[in-house]
């Protein structure tokens, strides 16, 4: 097909983008976990929703699996970064498996207000998708007192007890404007709903949202690396559209880049949801260097230079060796 567009072919790069301090901790700690113990080292469910992470670590001897019953009694499992609800560490000691907990910090943290906010009797209405493990995990914390709300057209079927005990919770990876679309119609049936008493979308999170917001009104293609089941990279997807991509896809590696999607495309924007190592960015870049978009000009809207300690269990296992 005829291309119409005349004028420079760019690349808009979104930053910050990839990898958080919660993914880089948690793939760190079982690369920690496989040069102190040898492999097999188990992880429950993905360590982070990033298919090359996954299959690069399985490569190194790591064996995923879905529940802690797989996993052989005495053996090592490491609970990934979306955190694990209390009946999932209940069962992994009966099975006396020895664990390394990689939850992110800022998901721990969402727990810890899920847990005293149960204490207090009140009803948590929690924002989130169900089934995604993050919010299973913050869910299991207190079953009895939580509502999982999915999205604003959920908000007038919701049930509640008290209407003046209630507090809202939420997924860390969400979309910022679409949570604040749903705690606003939340408000109005509820106007005595209690915030938490910090931000539970992460930092991460609403970087990388505000960054390709930048990026995408100029961008007549967005493209997001990351996996299908990674949250916030979906996420990416649905606000470069939002803030007018005339077309945005998500794609894991850059083989699967279709090149009739560059079709009258003179600027390409570009980013990655927080768990994708840059590498797959620089294929991308690669890529689309070949066909013509060499020029690559990165966007900047914050800098980030937050860095977790490694799990306290593997931290002590570093220091044993010394
Ligand atoms: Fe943690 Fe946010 Fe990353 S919750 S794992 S810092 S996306």
């Amino acid at each position: 097909a005829a291309s119409t567009f005349s004028g420079e072919r760019r690349v808009l790069l979104a930053a910050p983008r990839g990898y958080c301090a919660g993914v880089d901790r948690a793939v760190v700690a079982v690369e920690k976990a496989l040069e102190r113990y040898g492999p097999p080292v188990y992880v429950r469910k993905e360590i982070v929703h990033n298919r090359h992470v996954v299959e690069t670590l399985t490569e190194k001897g790591v064996v995923f699996v879905e529940e802690t019953d797989e996993v052989p009694e005495g053996a090592l499992l490491v609970f990934s970064a979306h955190g694990v609800s209390p009946a999932v560490k209940q069962s992994a000691e009966d099975r006396g498996l020895q664990t390394i907990d990689a939850t992110c910090p800022l998901v721990t943290k969402v727990h810890r207000e899920a847990v005293r906010f149960a204490k207090q009797d009140y009803e948590i209405l929690l924002v989130g998708h169900d089934g995604h493990e993050e919010v299973e995990g913050t869910y299991g914390e207190a079953p009895e007192n939580t509502t999982i709300v999915n999205g604003p057209w959920e908000v007038d079927q919701i049930e509640v007890k008290d209407p003046d005990r209630l507090v809202w919770l939420s997924q860390t990876t969400l979309s910022v404007d679409e949570t604040m679309e749903t705690v606003t119609r939340l408000k109005e049936r509820f106007p005595n709903l209690q915030d938490p008493p910090s931000d539970d979308i992460c930092y991460a999170t609403s970087n990388r949202q505000a960054a390709i917001k930048k990026v995408a009104p100029d961008s007549d293609l967005v493209i997001v690396v990351g996996s299908a089941n990674s949250s916030n990279s979906v996420r990416l997807k649905e606000v470069a559209l939002e803030y007018g991509a005339r077309r945005a896809e998500r794609v894991d590696f850059a083989a699967q880049i279709d090149e009739t999607w560059f079709q009258d495309a003179q600027t390409i924007g570009v980013t990655s949801g927080a768990s994708v190592p840059d590498v797959l960015v620089g294929e991308v870049l690669r890529l689309l260097e070949d066909y013509g978009y060499g020029d690559v000009e990165e966007v900047v809207t914050a800098e980030e230079d937050i860095v977790f300690s490694l799990p306290k269990e593997i931290r002590k296992a570093l220091q044993e060796v010394e």
